[in-house]
């Protein structure tokens, strides 16, 4: 049944029934009601409208003497058909895709190479839905949370970052947020106070970067050497402010070295400064020795901390969180004590029981080990079937490589060609501020939504597209 809002006023001079008649009509002309749908009866539409019965008879004699609606015996009323040129709108269409929009462009790909997808075969679901059915005996889990984030869930998350990560804090600096950039808008906010610029790395995470820019912050790169954001190059920008990937560099895969870690402290010592440390997929590394998270290594509070499990559990779920320094806490109450937590408390919950009981680590294991074995089979099928016609950059972690093809022709025509072939992969253009200046196209692909068979075929008929 059809709900019907108008705004009825008495103060206009014209009569109720007229305006109620009039906004029904136009709802018809523009399409909003479909045809044969049913109005609501005389007696329910007056009583919701706070209108008397006579009133809503008349609009809807006015739309039936007219041929807008029709009347059944012992049913109601209905929407007529009416013709095409009484209609505004001919139909419901959906808003066109703006060019920016053609990411969301539905093309029926064969083989995803996205970066960010999970493997679902291996998804936690028992275990997920055991814990989501606990929490809602709790009654109180339906009112509204702590504005930082449920205590359980932060008192499991700096016991799970301090084992796997070296994070040290305490649950008091944990906040909880629906999403990495929802995080890094607030933080934005804060340092606006002082700061006007930010440095980021180049190539850098765009998803951060338009968040900086977004907030009104310019944002200086600041060039990726083997081992990390350049610290001679940070210190020459007179910035206080960086934000970095140091554990997986985005999109490079560079692993920012134990030095240049140590020089990145000092810089933020001597300038007062702060790291914004992004460690969002830093549970998949496959070779070498862990490096602690810069928090971890950081005596004077100069590092905020960031992580997400979109990555180690599932995307659709939008927890993310960040460690403040204990020295920023009240500047952060300050300003968000009236601000309402952005994740379901119901997720939360559940997720702080699925860490304590040991699920999330075991998943992890389990995601772990898929991955260095799918990681194996692309390695193994790039220099296959690609051989020295490429360079793999960036395998040593994570779960997406960089191919580095050595043609001359445009990261674009690769993508297009790859798309005729209904193959997905991913331009890493974007990540550069100076895109012209590097030798040949390199192209992201991802690896932890796929099973081998698909990865084995993707590099294979890829190799044929773009190598015949
Ligand atoms: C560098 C970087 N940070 C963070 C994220 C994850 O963000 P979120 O926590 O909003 O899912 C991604 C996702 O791909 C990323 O590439």
């Amino acid at each position: 049944m059809i709900e019907i809002t108008p705004l009825l006023e008495n103060k206009n001079g014209s009569p109720i029934y007229l305006q109620l008649y009039n906004y029904i009509k136009q709802e018809i002309e523009r399409g909003r009601y479909q045809a044969n749908e049913k109005l609501p009866s005389i007696r329910k539409l007056a009583l919701y409208l706070d209108i008397s019965q006579n009133t809503v008879e008349s609009s809807y004699q006015q739309l039936l003497a007219e041929g807008y609606i029709e009347s059944v015996p012992k049913r109601g009323f209905y929407i007529q058909q009416i013709d095409e040129e009484l209609s505004v709108v001919k139909r419901h269409k959906p808003f066109p895709l703006a060019e920016s929009d053609s990411s969301f462009e539905k093309v029926d790909y064969h083989i995803d190479f996205h970066q960010a997808s999970i493997d679902l075969a291996l998804f936690p679901i028992s275990e997920w839905k055991k814990c989501s059915n606990e929490v809602l005996h709790n009654r109180s889990i339906f009112d509204y949370g702590h504005p930082q984030g449920e205590m359980s869930l932060r008192e499991q998350l700096a016991y799970y970052l301090h084992f796997s990560r070296g994070v040290n804090c305490t649950p008091e600096q944990i906040v909880v947020g629906a999403g990495t950039q929802q995080l890094l808008g607030m933080l934005c906010l804060i340092f606006k106070q002082c700061e006007s610029s930010i440095a980021i790395e180049n190539p850098g995470y765009k998803g951060a970067k338009d968040v900086f820019l977004n907030h009104g912050l310019d944002v200086e790169p600041i060039r990726v050497e083997a081992d990390g954001i350049s610290v001679n190059e940070l210190k020459k920008s007179k910035n206080k402010i960086v934000y970095i990937t140091p554990s997986h560099q985005y999109p490079t895969g560079v692993i920012t070295s134990i030095t240049k870690r140590r020089q990145l402290l000092k810089w933020a010592i001597e300038t007062e400064g702060y790291i914004l440390e992004d460690d969002y997929d830093s549970e998949f590394r496959y070779v070498g020795r862990p490096i602690p998270s810069l928090q971890g290594l950081d005596l004077n509070e100069r590092v905020i901390y960031l992580g997400t499990f979109s990555k180690s559990f599932s995307p659709a779920l939008r927890v993310s969180y960040m460690v403040l320094p204990k020295s920023m806490l009240n500047q952060y109450k300050k300003m968000y004590a009236s601000y309402d937590q952005t994740v379901s408390k119901i997720h939360q919950e559940a997720l702080a029981l699925f860490i304590e009981r040991g699920y999330l680590t075991r998943h992890i294991r389990r995601i772990r080990k898929l991955n260095r074995q799918k990681r194996e089979v692309l390695l193994k099928a790039i220099s296959k079937y690609m051989g020295m016609n490429v360079n793999v950059v960036g395998e040593k972690s994570g779960v997406y490589i960089l191919l580095e093809i050595k043609l001359s022709e445009t990261e674009e025509t690769l993508i297009q060609l790859a798309k005729k072939a209904k193959i997905r992969v991913y331009p890493t253009s974007p990540y550069w501020t100076d895109y012209r200046s590097i030798d040949f196209p390199k192209i992201q692909l991802g690896f932890g939504g796929l099973n081998e068979v698909e990865i084995k075929e993707g590099i294979y008929l890829l190799s044929k597209i773009w190598f015949k």
